[in-house]
C-alpha cells in the first residue's frame, strides 16, 4: 500500500489537515475526514452531479478530484450554505417550493445554483435550465428545481431593496 500524504483543506471556513492515501477521492476526504454527509456520492465518475462542491468558488465533481490534487483550496460543501440551523434564501425557497422530494440529489442542485446566483444574479429561467443540465435528477421532472431557483432569485432581490430601505430610512 503506497504511504499516505498530508492534505490540507479549508472546508466551509474550517482547516482539516489529515493523512490519507494518494488516491483518496475527495468526496470521501468531506464525507469521511470532514464529517460532512451532505456532500452525495451517486456515480462516481462524474455524470450524476450528487457529489458537486466549490473549490475556490467553482463547481466541481468532488468524486473526480484526489484530495490531494486540491490541497490547500477552500471547499465549500452544502453545510456551508446556511448560517447554523438558518437556511439561506435559496434552501428555503427549495423546501417552500418543493424543490425535492428524495433528496439525494438536492445538494448538489444547490451549489450549481449557489454558483449561478453569485455568477449572474437575475439569470433567465432558460439559464436557470441551462445551469441546472449539469446535475441528474430522478424523483422531481425538474421543474419544482426550476421554480425553486426562480423563487430564491425573488427572495434574494427582495431581501436585497428591504437591506437598503432599511439604510436609507
Ligand atoms: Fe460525482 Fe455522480 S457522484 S458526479
Ligand atoms: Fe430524488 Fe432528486 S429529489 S433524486
Amino acid at each position: 500500500m503506497t504511504d499516505k500524504v498530508e492534505v490540507i483543506l479549508t472546508v466551509n471556513g474550517r482547516k482539516f489537515r489529515r493523512r490519507v492515501q494518494p488516491r483518496y477521492l475527495l468526496a470521501d476526504f468531506l464525507r469521511h475526514e470532514a464529517g460532512l454527509k451532505g456532500t452525495h456520492i451517486g456515480c462516481e465518475h462524474g455524470v450524476c452531479g450528487a457529489c458537486t462542491i466549490l473549490i475556490d468558488g467553482a463547481t466541481a465533481r468532488s468524486c473526480l478530484h484526489f484530495a490531494i490534487a486540491v490541497q490547500g483550496s477552500e471547499i465549500t460543501t452544502v453545510e456551508g450554505l446556511s448560517k447554523g440551523d438558518e437556511l439561506n434564501a435559496l434552501q428555503t425557497a427549495f423546501h417552500e417550493n418543493h424543490g425535492l422530494q428524495c433528496g439525494f440529489c438536492t445538494p448538489g442542485f444547490l451549489m450549481t445554483a449557489t454558483e449561478l446566483l453569485r455568477s449572474s444574479p437575475n439569470p433567465s429561467e432558460t439559464e436557470i435550465r441551462e445551469a441546472l443540465t449539469n446535475n441528474i435528477c430522478r424523483c422531481t421532472g425538474y421543474s419544482n428545481i426550476v421554480k425553486s431557483v426562480v423563487a430564491a432569485v425573488e427572495k434574494i432581490k427582495a431581501g436585497v431593496s428591504a437591506e437598503k430601505e432599511a439604510e436609507h430610512g
